[in-house]
This record gives structure tokens, sequence and C-alpha cells, in this order.
């Protein structure tokens, strides 16, 4: 039996953004593997000049390698269309995001963009969000205990991440500490109101759920492609 593994799918998932690429437009790029066969896609594309940003940093690095234009983002106010991947996506659209800790500076190039377009195999596509992976929370580290307090409130159990960066503690690449909020899928009784919960605590600067952020999302199978906006 032919069976195509999950490398294949994401290229051909990597395959099919590219179609929707105006050629001259500045596209904006998150991380990740299927991110990476696109970068090759734009790479290989015969006359294609186009402008990149992005908020990870090897994304930057595998642009620049591969001689594509990369923009300082703090000069950047539209964007024409970002892509990015993601831990888990849902049939409203609503994604999980907690592996890459630049969360909130994928938000921002998601804002600035028209349309924000996830791409994902389908193991990732599911009718709703299941918490199996935390929900991140950028926070300043004065915030630490009264955040961790809160979360708590909300029915979150909080783990600091951890590694040997500062004190212990992982550091965003904007200098913060980062918080896994662990919730029971069972307890939310609603996504956006959790999201909206969790973001108004003073000193968490955003958190990894994309609740009205992707406008479209491109689910990859071993059949074919599938669109959902
Ligand atoms: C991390 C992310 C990444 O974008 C995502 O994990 C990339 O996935 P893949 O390598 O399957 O393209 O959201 O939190």
């Amino acid at each position: 039996m032919f069976t195509t593994n999950t490398e294949d799918i994401k290229r051909a998932c990597a395959q099919k953004a590219l179609d929707i690429i105006q050629n001259h437009s500045i596209i904006g790029l998150g991380g990740g593997s299927t991110i990476s066969h696109l970068i090759q896609f734009i790479k290989e594309k015969p006359n294609f000049d186009i402008s990149i940003v992005t908020p990870s940093a090897q994304t930057k690095q595998l642009c620049l390698s591969n001689g594509l234009n990369v923009l300082h983002t703090e000069f950047v106010d539209h964007v024409d269309l970002a892509f990015d991947g993601c831990d888990q996506v849902d049939e409203q659209l609503n994604a999980l995001k907690s592996g890459g800790g630049i969360h909130t500076k994928e938000k921002l190039i998601a804002s600035m963009a028209d349309d924000y377009v996830l791409l994902v195999d389908e193991s990732k596509f599911v009718p709703r969000l299941t918490f199996e992976k935390p929900v991140v929370l950028e926070i300043i580290e004065e915030a630490t205990a009264y955040v961790t307090r809160v979360a708590e409130q909300l029915g979150g159990k909080v783990q600091m991440r951890r590694s040997a960066a500062k004190d212990g503690f992982t550091v965003s690449d904007n200098g913060h500490l980062l918080m896994d909020v662990f919730f029971d899928q069972t307890q939310i009784e609603s996504i956006k109101q959790l999201d909206s919960q969790l973001r108004s605590i003073s000193g968490v600067l955003d958190t990894s759920l994309f609740v009205d952020v992707a406008t479209k999302v491109l689910v990859a199978t071993e059949n074919g492609m599938k669109w959902y906006s």
C-alpha cells in the first residue's frame, strides 16, 4: 500500500500555499517545518521577488541563507499575507501555538496581515481544541506570583517554563518569562472568553491561544488539500 509520510504532506501543503502568494508582496512567515518547505519553494520560483517579515530567528536565518529579502519588522506596518504553523487548530479557527514561545511576535505579524493562514497536516485539525498542550503566557517577571494566582483561579495548573537561560527559567526573545498553563478541556465553556480573561491579567503580554486571528487554514491530507475560512 502506498503511504505518504508526514514530511511529504507538509511539503505538499507548502507548495499549495505558494500558489496564493502574489509577486512583489510582503509576506509573513512563522516558524516550523512546513514554513521551511515554503521557503524552499519561494527560493526556487523563477522571477519571484517578495519581501519577508518573520517572528522567528530560525526562519530569518533560513531566509537569509537562501538569499531572500528579510525586512526589519519594526519598520513594517502592513503585511499582505502571513503563513504560520501551529500545534493544533479547530473548526472555529481557534489555534494553540505552544511550542516556540514566540507567540507575542507571531500575533503582531498576524495583526498586520490582510490574511493569516495556518498550514497544518490533518493530525492537527480538530473539531475543538483539546488543550493537551498548555496555553503559554509571556509575562513580565514581577507579575509571576500574581499571574499564577489568577491563572489558577481560572482553572489552570501553572508551570514556569524552565531551561538553563535565566536562573533556570526560559526567557523569550523579548526577554520575558514564559508560563505554561494547563487546562482541562472539559472545564472550558468558551475558548474565546478564556483567552480574553488570560490576556486581561496585568503582567501578561500575550497568550499562545489564537482566537479570531487566523483567517484561513489549509489542511493537508494524504488525499489532498482542504481550505477552511
Ligand atoms: C510552535 C508552532 C509552530 O509554528 C508549529 O509547531 C510548526 O509546525 P510544523 O513543524 O508541523 O510546521 O506553532 O508553537
